[in-house]
């Protein structure tokens, strides 16, 4: 067989042919990558066809050539967002998925009140990590799906604004998304690379700061895949133009207490008003200064996070959320009145087998819970359930008493709810001892260095 990643130029730009050149393990040429892209935008290529190409390229992988040329094409599907006209260095901030991974929503009114102008254009729940897109569109009225004259102008008189991909912005991302959503085609370099990176050089931002997610809850299990991955994005976006950065940070156990749309919204609420969770504090503080820092909003470190702190502490930020909140079409009242999110009718509590401590709590299987009581879908034209989900009502190194709830699966129909007690239930271990700490930020890569925390 002849070696992986040969561009074999006779193979014609029929489906069958593209996928045949993956499937066998060769680079794909450039025009390949066109014509793929082309057809899942005009929607000549049918869902099995794409389908069976992105397995092909989860199976096979791609050189890095390959997945600049699947970002570009992404990115020319639909049209890069011009921010020019809007004074100030335009910062995204992007994660690459994990579960309870609320950061952006509390994240842009953040850094928005720190002055920084925050484009951000977001992804649906996939696999077992939730979305942002389905997250706001659990607050009464909230719209994602917004013209790019709206985008300009919230972003203009606000300062952040979160939006989907639209039809003329990485529309391939978008049906390739809800795809791999379905397919079990998340879990792949390349492809991740070229999803954020679409949506990131298409939303106008002059720098970036990504979120890599690693471990149980990630699509990246290990260390060296998700330092791999987030030297990917940094590559692209600073070959594009865009100053990139990216943290590696723990996705080994959910961040903050909740998972599941409105229950999050609940907690991005919470902690805008000063009283969130610490991992989640934390984690907002550390990208918005550098946030601050990227958009040139402050002299230095020190004086990037103590904006950031001040926003959360004030309430400038939860300001910057109403604004946003309103021009977008969502009902403030949420943030007095939570009872006006959606709520499920029922809970089911998880409690502790044993006395002792905490060991862990796995992401990966509180999110696989949550998608099983109804907060993700199965097939891309699955409906979600916006309240269902799971409250975390312990974390990994706290005492418990026999008996001690918890979780809390928050569920209406619950078709599945002996399945998602059963996961719910396989992720937590319980232990004589605290387990040791682990970071929460375990690595920086930028276009000067890396550094690693762990
Ligand atoms: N976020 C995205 O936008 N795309 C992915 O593929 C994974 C996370």
């Amino acid at each position: 067989m002849d070696p992986p990643h040969t561009i074999y130029p006779f193979f014609g730009l029929r489906v069958v042919d593209i996928i045949r050149s993956k499937r066998d393990g060769h680079a794909l040429s450039r025009d390949a990558i066109e014509a793929f892209i082309q057809g899942i935008t005009d929607g000549s290529w049918t869902d099995y066809q794409a389908s069976a190409l992105l397995m092909a390229i989860v199976l096979r992988g791609m050189t890095a050539e390959e997945t600049s040329r699947l970002t570009d094409a992404m990115v020319r599907s639909g049209q890069r967002v011009d921010l020019s006209s809007i004074p100030g260095i335009k910062v995204g901030k992007h994660s690459t998925g994990g579960v309870g991974d609320k950061v952006s929503i509390v994240l842009a009114p953040v850094a928005a009140a720190c002055g920084v102008i925050v484009p951000k254009m977001s992804g649906r729940g996939l696999g077992h990590t939730g979305g942002t897109l389905d997250k706001l569109e659990s607050i009464p009225g909230f719209r994602v799906a917004l013209s790019l004259d709206e985008f300009i102008a919230i972003l203009r008189d606000v300062g952040c604004c979160l939006i989907s991909q639209t039809r003329d912005v990485a529309p391939a991302d978008k049906r390739l998304y809800a795809l791999r959503d379905v397919t079990a085609t998340i879990e792949s370099i390349p492809l991740i690379s070229a999803s954020v990176m679409s949506k990131k050089l298409s939303e106008g931002s002059d720098a970036v700061v990504l979120d890599v997610k690693c471990g149980s809850g990630a699509f990246m299990k290990g260390r060296d895949e998700a330092l791999a991955l987030a030297r990917s994005l940094v590559s692209i976006g600073e070959s594009h133009g865009v100053r990139t950065e990216a943290f590696i940070t723990n996705m080994d156990t959910p961040l903050g207490g909740a998972v599941g749309n409105a229950l999050e919204i609940a907690e991005c609420i919470d902690t805008l008003k000063g009283a969130g969770p610490p991992d989640l504090v934390a984690l907002i503080v550390r990208l918005g200064t550098r946030m601050v820092q990227l958009a040139n909003r402050a002299n230095s470190e020190a004086e990037a996070e103590a904006c950031v702190r001040n926003a959360l502490e004030s309430g400038a930020a939860l300001g910057k959320f109403q604004e946003m909140l309103v021009r977008q079409g969502g009902d403030a009242g949420v943030i007095d009145d939570a009872g006006k999110l959606p709520q499920a009718r029922s809970r089911k509590y998880i409690e502790a087998a044993a006395a002792g401590y905490i060991t862990r709590l796995d992401a990966e299987a509180v999110g696989r819970a949550a998608v099983m009581l109804g907060a993700g879908r199965a097939r891309v034209d699955a409906p979600i359930d916006l309240a269902a989900g799971v409250t975390v009502l312990k974390k990994p190194g706290d005492a418990i008493n026999q008996g001690d709830s918890v979780l809390a699966l928050h569920y209406n129909e619950g078709r599945q709810l002996d399945e998602a007690i059963r996961l719910a239930e396989s992720g937590i271990d319980i232990g004589d001892t605290p387990p040791p700490a682990t970071p929460l930020v375990l690595g920086w890569v930028h276009a000067q260095g890396e550094m690693s925390y762990v």
